[in-house]
């Protein structure tokens, strides 16, 4: 039962409203002597031309309240309704216990797809921890947003063009040798790079433009050697990728839209939108208080945001999505906006769906990183390390412990994702191993204790009967709590999409294992009278299903044993 819509209906009737408009006034009140919901009067005023405190008055003395409803109280503007504790418990329970590990999903994305640009890393290069909150937060959302129903294409958009690979092919013809990138994978191609960087002298410049000429013109050899850059990096990053649990439905990157530019430049200009100023192709954005965006450099080369609009249209035709999201640190801000402006300049309604979803940067324990300055900390290390690190916890504290490799690898994994993902996104993370890896307070491994607490009771309990419980028993502060978010959790995911925002699940993950905690402490499960037990039970049963959804939702494990 949706309790603000069974209160929302009741009043409507009265005041004139429609049910849902009703709905979306019903608050919850701050504190718990106010009531369990509250429906603040204020916005009736005007239309019944009545003061709050007598609309409330007269709703109250008129309404018949069901079963549900213990009390309703008038507090100044506010009529206040007070719940049964038990019916309460059995309708939310209900709901939960009947749709499980489904519970909070929804069909409100049926028929709907979801572009979602991230990871996106840049070929020949490794990555750092700067590029973990793209690629966790990006694959979160991807599975926020199926299990809400949507059709998400999931789009590494690889940084794959640019002159460094004429660089980087003339210094492999160079000095390169195949076995030695083999072996050393994406190290050898940056060796390659800085070397050049260092040494190369004029000849080889020209050499390098010349390089990067045949790629342009599909020049086979230049290609192939291309190529097979591109495949190690992929190759290096697919470790990443797996120990993180992610794949991409497309890795089209830039390079895929060399020859998809051309239409669109020359849509831009049929469309007058495209000026020549100060040696390049631009299309003004004054009237936005935007600076140019650049779309061709003097000698006709497109660049970043060229390829990222032949990219829209591109997504546009191919899938036709409702919305395409893109998952870029906020240092690319005025890059999006100027892009996304110059779709809508160019006439298209649907420049709206583009949104740009900025987060904040990285940090390591208090160092900015700065590949220049040789402080970088590779995204690879930090995982292979979180993973030692859990293993080294899980045998200090159970050592007898089976599949104690597998289950490092989610504790550890999972301590990196929750602690990056616990934050708003657009704060910047600093980030700290004792943090991450602790065991107590608001982290990954807190809360996948947690889960193995619901699981182990689970285990050692008689077979779970729903018609048994009495849930009259949940009636102590720490269960009513414990029901109260389980209630809330449908709409933190609901939250959790409109905003792009996964902190708000890891969140209310945190918050809802610390309320079991409590329950567990303060109530005997096993050994209780059936009635009391089996309500007991559900209520656990309950909270590791939401636990589990809602680590899955951003992306981590939850182990049964830990
Ligand atoms: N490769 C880019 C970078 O590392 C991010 C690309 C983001 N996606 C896009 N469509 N521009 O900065």
């Amino acid at each position: 039962m949706d309790f603000k819509l069974e209160i929302a209906s009741l009043i409507a009737e009265k005041a004139g409203i429609s049910k849902e408009e009703c709905a979306s006034f019903i608050e919850v009140p701050p504190k718990k002597e106010m009531g369990d919901l509250a429906f603040p009067c204020f916005k009736l005023a005007r239309v019944m031309r009545k003061a709050p405190p007598v609309i409330a008055q007269e709703l109250k003395d008129t309404l018949v309240l069901p079963a549900f409803i213990k009390q309703a109280q008038v507090e100044g503007g506010y009529l206040n309704f007070f719940l049964d504790t038990k019916k309460r418990a059995e309708s939310v329970l209900k709901s939960a216990y009947e749709k499980g590990e489904n519970y909070g999903a929804s069909e409100i994305g049926k028929d709907k797809t979801v572009c979602i640009d991230y990871s996106s890393i840049n070929i020949a290069k490794r990555c750092h921890i700067g590029h973990l909150t793209t690629t966790v937060l990006g694959n979160s959302l991807a599975k926020i947003h199926r299990f809400l129903g949507y059709n998400v294409v999931s789009i590494n958009h690889l940084g794959d063009w640019g002159t460094q690979f004429g660089k980087m092919l003339c210094a492999f013809k160079h000095w390169g040798n195949k076995k030695d990138v083999e072996e050393k994978g994406v190290n050898a191609l940056i060796e390659l790079y800085v070397r050049f960087e260092k040494d190369a002298d004029e000849d080889m410049q020209t050499e390098a433009r010349a390089w990067f000429k045949k790629i342009e013109d599909d020049d086979a050899e230049a290609i192939e050697l291309f190529n097979w850059f591109k495949d190690i990096t992929l190759k290096d990053v697919q470790r990443i990728y797996d120990l993180l649990g992610i794949k991409f439905d497309s890795y089209a990157g830039e390079s895929f839209y060399k020859d998809k530019c051309p239409a669109v430049v020359e849509e831009l200009k049929e469309k007058n939108l495209l000026e020549l100023s100060e040696g390049a192709y631009v299309v003004k954005l004054d009237q936005y208080q935007m600076p140019p965006c650049i779309l061709l450099k003097s000698d006709g080369a497109t660049i970043y945001a060229t390829r990222d609009l032949a990219a829209i249209f591109y997504r546009k035709k191919t899938y036709d999505f409702d919305k395409c999201l893109y998952v870029v640190a906020y240092q690319q801000n005025l890059h999006f906006q100027q892009v996304f402006k110059v779709v809508e300049q160019m006439g298209y309604d649907w420049a709206d769906s583009l949104v740009h979803v900025p987060f904040g940067m990285v940090s390591y324990e208090g160092q900015t990183l700065s590949t220049r300055k040789g402080h970088v900390v590779y995204l690879d290390e930090v995982l292979d390390r979180a993973i030692i690190k859990a293993l080294d916890i899980i045998n200090e504290k159970n050592p007898d412990l089976e599949n104690k490799e597998t289950v490092a690898k989610q504790v550890g994994i999972g301590a990196v994702v929750f602690y990056d993902l616990f934050s708003n996104r657009i704060k910047d993370v600093d980030f700290w191993w004792d943090r991450a890896l602790n065991f107590e307070g608001e982290t990954g491994p807190y809360v996948q204790y947690a889960h193995t607490r619901c699981c182990s009771v689970l285990k050692k309990a008689p077979e779970i009967n729903f018609v048994k419980a009495d849930f009259n028993a949940l009636n102590d502060e720490a269960s009513m709590d414990l029901v109260s978010r389980i209630e809330m959790f449908p709409q933190v995911v609901l939250d959790a999409a409109e905003k792009y925002e996964p902190s708000i699940i890891t969140r209310f993950a945190a918050n809802l294992a610390q309320s079991y905690n409590r329950f567990y402490f303060e109530n005997r499960i096993l050994g209780e009278e059936e009635p009391v037990m089996q309500a007991r039970l559900v209520l656990t049963k309950c909270t590791r299903d939401c636990l589990k959804t809602a680590l899955g939702l951003l992306g981590i494990e939850a182990p049964e044993k830990m």
